[in-house]
């Protein structure tokens, strides 16, 4: 588990790319982080052979994702071109702050207080949706609590369940565990992770995985 320095400088890269890509804030946060592997090389891949996304998954996929500042949408949006479906932004009754300091400072209440915020409108997942990806930032190690709103609140069965996250070095952290223990009866694939600010080069990446686990064929 992250120390609360690393944390602390974790979240403020979070906040300093998504409010200018501050170039100093971004050195700052390396320093504290193991450098990952090289950059996922941009690929491109052909257009896909169906009329519209939505036309292919139809409401038998469904992409869930919480995003605070967007990184989490872009990578769901990715996910969507490929897999077509549904998709579903969780929203909380009282919006998270876009201040920086005061985002970290809610969201590490709500986890100390272990709070579930409640969200703006329940999610309808049809029966027919088989397969559901489901999106979040890391926050402090693992999910934002409205996520663990979203999943004690919506039975998701014996489903297919696939995690993605956006993050700025701890990769899922503790959210696989979560996610496992809080759908116990579903069938978790492998899921994808990304540094948030490298969410626009990671559209080969995400097409690879979504070959391996088997959500869109090859050619
Ligand atoms: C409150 C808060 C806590 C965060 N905690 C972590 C963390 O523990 N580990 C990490 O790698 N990144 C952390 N981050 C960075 C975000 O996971 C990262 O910027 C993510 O891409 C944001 O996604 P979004 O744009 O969809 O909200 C944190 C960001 C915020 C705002």
């Amino acid at each position: 588990m992250k120390n609360g320095t690393e944390k602390a400088s974790t979240a403020r890269e979070g906040r300093d790319r998504n409010r200018s890509g501050d170039s100093r804030s971004r050195r700052e946060f390396l320093r504290g982080l193991a450098l990952g592997a090289a950059a996922a090389m941009f690929a491109t891949f052909p257009a896909p052979r169906y009329a519209s996304a939505e036309e292919k998954g139809g409401s038998k996929v469904l992409i869930v994702y919480f995003s605070h500042s967007g990184n989490t949408r872009r990578l769901a949006e990715l996910i969507h071109e490929r897999t077509g479906g549904r998709m579903a932004e969780l929203r909380t009754v009282t919006p998270y702050p876009q201040e920086y300091d005061a985002v970290v400072e809610m969201a590490k209440k709500e986890q100390k207080s272990n709070a579930r915020p409640p969200l703006a409108a329940p999610v309808s997942i049809p029966a027919e949706a088989r397969t559901i990806f489901i999106g979040y930032p890391n926050w402090w190690g693992t999910f934002p609590m409205p996520v663990f709103t979203f999943l004690e609140t919506h039975d998701l069965g014996d489903r297919t369940v696939i995690p993605f996250c956006t993050h700025e070095g701890s990769r899922f952290g503790r959210s696989e565990r979560d996610l496992r223990r809080l759908c116990p009866r579903a069938r978790i694939l492998k899921g994808f992770e990304v540094r948030g600010s490298r969410v626009g080069q990671a559209r080969g990446d995400v097409e690879t995985w979504l070959r391996e686990i088997g959500m869109v064929n090859a050619g």
